[in-house]
């Protein structure tokens, strides 16, 4: 066993891991419980420098998209990582830290010891995290993964930021896990689209006519974006996006210095306007709010980040609704319902998305189309659902949440209840977005607040601003503070008042 000194005891903190490097790999060293730990320095995630986390309440939350991990063994506790960290053995000699430098055996493949079979219809966020979690808490039955893309199953956040924008190619978009995975797994994947749903009988119909029976199914088909009912929408250069396929058809058609018309300003449009700028389009937004993001972040924040698109060339308009697409056979120009009209080559709708729950309309729906579960993900016996087409109660109160790693939470949950158990949806919602080179992470879901207090300002990241009611953190939106986020993360399953979460964010911010 080649063991090394890495480090010194009186170099780690009880807050934080300490990373290493020993043979070019970067290991992070953590105290947990009176004991020192040794892991992977790089999140399994996205690679994220797991020392600049937080370690809180026997957790280490990551910097980057805060998935969570036992500080003790490492083993993954919340996504959006889908893997435990690797492990190496240590051993402390008086002050030194000795690690070995191969990590630690680790086979989880269940046997294939369970008659079940567990069918999950979407391979995107929550799908995946669905079959991950299954076989990760032990079951050893079938899994049938069923998804209408071809490509189904790769990372779809990165779609609109580094993708669009040229940082990444089509082709690097990131799998959510590969073929080894699926094939040691013994998942099976299938193409196909599913179009109905018999409950009672515990079967599912496909388009070619097949029908598959499941003991326990998982919904986790997504959404799609809503479209506009204008004339000219389906001219070829009016394009949405969600899918790899939708990616294509839009950097196909993208060209430096033509103008492109986004219409609306949700999250995906304004991280569309920011990266065809990279790509030097011109680019101009049609908007329904004076200011982006204002109902989720609140005005300064939205502001803040409306001038960062503005300093970097986008135009963003917000008088008129569009009425109108012109053009014969090509787009020429977007009219609004004011006249007023703006020349373009390309134009991309991103006014949101609806629940693509069609092939289950025998299940009740909400006015929305979602599927209504409880807080344990179940729609009905033996069916759950998980990710963009679920309502649930979040404090409460039933909501629809349309990010990735809320997906992914459910769908942890939902994997767990499929096996029998008792978990339900306690935890702290979050999402982040990419403009002009800078991350904006949001924890929590405020429709209301009564105050906001600032660390920093956010014209000039990094800042923290929390926004409170009734004294406690009802959300926070924050840039360049990964630890504090962090540590917010997960002290914020709890009500948190607002002058805690201030000593909080002083403690891991430095
Ligand atoms: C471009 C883009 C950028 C985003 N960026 C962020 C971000 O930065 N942060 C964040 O938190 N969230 C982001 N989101 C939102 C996030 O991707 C979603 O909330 C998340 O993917 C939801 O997961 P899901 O599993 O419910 O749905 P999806 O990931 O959409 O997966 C659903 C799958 O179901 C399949 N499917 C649908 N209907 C059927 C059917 N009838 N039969 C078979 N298969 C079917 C679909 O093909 C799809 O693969 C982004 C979304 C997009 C489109
Ligand atoms: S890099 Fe760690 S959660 Fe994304």
């Amino acid at each position: 066993m080649p063991m090394h000194q890495v480090a010194r005891l009186a170099d780690m903190r009880e807050d934080r891991g300490l990373e290493v490097t020993l043979n070019d790999k970067p290991i992070l060293l953590l105290r947990a419980g009176g004991q020192v730990r040794a892991f992977q320095g790089k999140c399994p995630h996205a690679g994220a420098p797991l020392a600049k986390g937080a370690v809180c309440h026997g957790r280490l939350i990551c910097p980057w998209h805060k998935a969570a991990f036992r500080a003790e063994d490492g083993a993954l506790c919340e996504p959006p990582a889908l893997d435990s960290l690797e492990r190496y053995h240590v051993e402390v000699r008086g002050d030194e830290v000795w690690i070995d430098d191969q990590p630690l055996p680790d086979e989880k493949i269940p046997p294939a010891d369970d008659p079940r079979t567990f069918v999950i219809i979407g391979a995107g966020a929550a799908g995946i995290a669905c079959a991950a979690a299954l076989r990760e808490k032990g079951f050893g039955g079938r899994i049938q993964l069923i998804d209408r893309e071809p490509e189904a199953g790769y990372d779809r956040t990165v779609l609109s930021k580094y993708v669009l924008a040229g940082d990444m190619a089509v082709e690097q978009t990131p799998p959510l896990r590969d073929e080894t995975y699926f094939t040691q797994q013994r998942i099976e994947r299938r193409h196909g689209q599913v179009t109905g749903l018999d409950a009672d009988a515990r079967r599912i119909h496909l388009a070619d006519g097949q029908a598959l029976a499941y003991d326990a199914l998982l919904i986790a088909t997504g959404a799609e974006p809503k479209t506009l009912d204008v004339p000219g929408i389906d001219l070829p250069q009016v394009m949405m996006l969600r899918s790899l396929a939708d990616t294509r058809q839009i950097l196909d058609r993208a060209r430096p210095g033509q103008q492109a018309v986004i219409i609306g300003d949700s999250f995906i449009a304004m991280e569309v306007a920011s990266s065809l700028r990279k790509r030097e389009m011109s680019v101009t937004v049609l908007a329904r709010h004076p200011v982006p993001f204002a109902a989720q972040f609140g005005d300064s924040v939205g502001n803040a980040i409306l001038a960062r698109h503005r300093a970097n060339g986008v135009v963003y308009h917000s008088e008129g609704e569009a009425a109108r697409i012109e053009g014969a056979g090509k787009v020429e120009a977007v009219v609004l319902d004011n006249g007023q009209r703006f020349a373009a080559d390309l134009v991309i709708v991103g006014v949101g998305v609806r629940p693509a729950t069609e092939p289950f309309a025998n299940l009740p729906r909400e006015k929305d189309a979602s599927l209504r579960v409880d807080d344990g993900m179940r729609v009905t016996d033996g069916v759950w659902a998980v990710g963009d087409i679920a309502t649930f109660p979040l404090n409460g109160q039933p909501r629809r949440i349309e990010h990735w790693r809320l997906a992914q939470q459910q769908a942890r949950i939902a994997a767990t209840n499929m096996l029998g158990g008792e978990e339900h949806y306690l935890d702290v919602p979050f999402f982040w977005t990419y403009h002009f080179g800078k991350r904006y992470d949001y924890l929590g879901h405020a429709e209301q607040w009564d105050e906001v207090q600032f660390k920093g300002t956010p014209e000039h990241p990094p800042f923290i601003a929390l926004l409170g009611k009734d004294g406690l953190v009802a959300a926070v939106v924050a840039c360049d503070e990964g630890r504090a986020m962090a540590a917010l993360a997960q002290r914020m399953k709890q009500p948190l008042p607002v002058d805690e979460a201030w000593r909080l964010v002083r403690d891991f911010s430095s």
